[in-house]
Parts: C-alpha cells; sequence; structure tokens
C-alpha cells in the first residue's frame, strides 16, 4: 500500500470510452482523434458536449483547421479551450464538479470520455492527546478536516493497525493510536482514497517526550508572568515602607 505511485494522470478504454482520472486542480486535455474524420471528411462539424449534456462548443472544421467557431457555450469558453489544430478539448483547472461524460461528434467519428475528479487531499495532521496521556504510554491522533470517500489509517512499518473510512462528506475525521515513549518503531497515518494518499510520520521523540503537563504552551510563560508580577509587587511594598520610614525621619 505505502509503495502504490501516485498517479496524477492516467487512462484506459473500456467499451471505447477513454476513461481518465486526474486530481482537483489539474489540466487535462481530451485528445480528439482527427484521424477518424479528416483524412475522410473535408468539411465538417464537430461538437463537444459535457457532463449532463451540456453544450460546450460547435466548430466547423475545414480539413484541418478551425473555420468557424459556431457556439461557445460561455461557461466553459476561458476554462474549455479548444485547439484550433487539433480539435482537442482541454479543461483548466478542473473540478470536482467538472466530473462525467465528455462526447465529441464529428461526422462519422464519435469520441467518449469519462472523467473522474479526485478532489485534493490534505495532509493528515498528527497531534498530541494530552488530555489522554500517561507517564508511561503517548496518545496521538492523526486528524484530517473536510474530506469524503477516504479511509485513514495507522500503520506500524507496513502492517496496518487501524483504519477507518468515511464515504461522505466529513468535517473532522481523526484515528487515536497509544505509543510508549520509549518505542522506536516506525508509526505512520495514511490518509488515501482509492486514487491517491498522504502520509505523515509520526515523530514520537519530539511529540512525546515532554510530560503531558509541560507541553501546555501558556505553562511557563504564565509561570514567569507570575514570578515578574510578585518581583515587581516586592518590589513596591519595599519601596512603599522605605518611603514611609524615610518620610517619617524627615518629621522626626
Ligand atoms: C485559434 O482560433 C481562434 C479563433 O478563430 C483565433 O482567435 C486564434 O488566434 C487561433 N489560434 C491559433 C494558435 O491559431
Ligand atoms: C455519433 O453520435 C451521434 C449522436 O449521438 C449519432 O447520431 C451517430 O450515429 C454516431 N456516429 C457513429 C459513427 O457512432
Ligand atoms: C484514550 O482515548 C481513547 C478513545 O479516544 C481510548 O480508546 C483509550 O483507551 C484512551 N487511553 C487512555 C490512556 O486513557
Ligand atoms: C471545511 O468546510 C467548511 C464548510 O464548507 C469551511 O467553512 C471550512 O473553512 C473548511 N475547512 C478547511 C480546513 O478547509
Ligand atoms: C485506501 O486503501 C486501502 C488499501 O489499498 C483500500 O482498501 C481502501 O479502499 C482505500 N480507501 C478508499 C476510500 O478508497
Amino acid at each position: 500500500m505505502l509503495h502504490r505511485l501516485i498517479f496524477l494522470f492516467f487512462w484506459h478504454l473500456v467499451d471505447g470510452v477513454k476513461i481518465m482520472s486526474v486530481m482537483e486542480g489539474d489540466s487535462v486535455t481530451l485528445h480528439a482523434d482527427v484521424s477518424g474524420t479528416s483524412r475522410y471528411t473535408f468539411f465538417y462539424l464537430q461538437r463537444w458536449i459535457g457532463p449532463e449534456n451540456n453544450r460546450i462548443a460547435e466548430v466547423n472544421w475545414i480539413e484541418n483547421e478551425i473555420y468557424k467557431i459556431i457556439y461557445y457555450n460561455e461557461r466553459f469558453r476561458d476554462r474549455f479551450p479548444i485547439d484550433n489544430q487539433t480539435g482537442s478539448l482541454t479543461i483548466r483547472n478542473i473540478r470536482t464538479t467538472d466530473s462525467g461524460l465528455y462526447r465529441k461528434y464529428a461526422r462519422g467519428y464519435n469520441e467518449s470520455f469519462h472523467v473522474t475528479v479526485y478532489a485534493y487531499l490534505p495532509n493528515p495532521v498528527i497531534s498530541r492527546d494530552s488530555l489522554n496521556s500517561s507517564s508511561s504510554s503517548c496518545s496521538v491522533l492523526c486528524s484530517v478536516l473536510n474530506v469524503s470517500a477516504v479511509s485513514l489509517s495507522w500503520y506500524k512499518g507496513n502492517s496496518l493497525l487501524s483504519s477507518i473510512s468515511v464515504s461522505d462528506l466529513s468535517f473532522s475525521l481523526s484515528l487515536h493510536l497509544e505509543v510508549e515513549h520509549q518505542d522506536k518503531n516506525t508509526y505512520s497515518c495514511v490518509l488515501n482514497t482509492s486514487f491517491t494518499y498522504r502520509t505523515e510520520h509520526l515523530d514520537i521523540s519530539n511529540l512525546c517526550l515532554t510530560h503531558p503537563d509541560s507541553i501546555h504552551c501558556c505553562g511557563f510563560t504564565e509561570a514567569v508572568i507570575r514570578l515578574v508580577l510578585s518581583a515587581v509587587v516586592g518590589v513596591a511594598a519595599v519601596a512603599i515602607v522605605v518611603y514611609d520610614i524615610i518620610s517619617r525621619r524627615a518629621y522626626f
């Protein structure tokens, strides 16, 4: 699992449909195969249809060049340019809502592309669960926000320790792990979809070595402030006493 490659982009054919998987934010080009059309047809109409039968564009071609753009859906014009020479459609900065079936009709030659856009995966965050730690063990949490269709897992080396999966949008997902302070094993938290994954390694020595009480950020600062305040109050008290003595002496 940990050795699986991250594919930013790949495709394969199923029943003549090009199945494509891309990551949110990438640009993807739906390559129109011109060999099927231009060779046999001098003048023809090319039509691109998007998900939910949205018309994207209709273009007249003469041999190997766009002759005239007949129709371009304003919604798609900027992000979905058509190449003048090849007729290929590019989707820039692709969103998860761009997922679906794209079809290209040209006289005598149709092509279909099924595009699945995978949401950008954040890195999981490992933090100490200080309320729950004891002197012998260290309790940590691996968390991630705003994810859907993911699994979150703890690995010890390459073996799976625990895992949870969600299919719907989850605002906050976290998985608990208990380790010994002196544990020398490698632990990692993995967030994955069926398409890609993110890994975060647990740094026991940094996260767990200090006692839970002293990792609280403000404990030390608070102590210093108290010390300074009591010193100021102390000095002030002494000053008042001294001033009092001096002024009494001045009167008598
Ligand atoms: C592609 O066609 C459009 C519209 O006809 C034109 O404005 C643009 O300059 C052309 N681009 C190239 C690279 O030929
Ligand atoms: C291409 O698609 C159009 C529209 O659905 C259809 O009428 C036509 O028969 C198709 N052509 C081929 C060769 O499949
Ligand atoms: C910490 O909390 C988890 C549940 O969140 C629980 O399973 C675990 O036993 C607790 N550990 C300790 C040391 O209290
Ligand atoms: C998670 O989603 C909520 C609601 O859509 C949003 O307000 C929040 O900023 C998101 N948080 C992150 C870390 O993306
Ligand atoms: C994450 O990876 C595991 C192992 O490869 C797989 O079984 C699981 O289905 C994946 N999770 C999702 C949400 O696809």
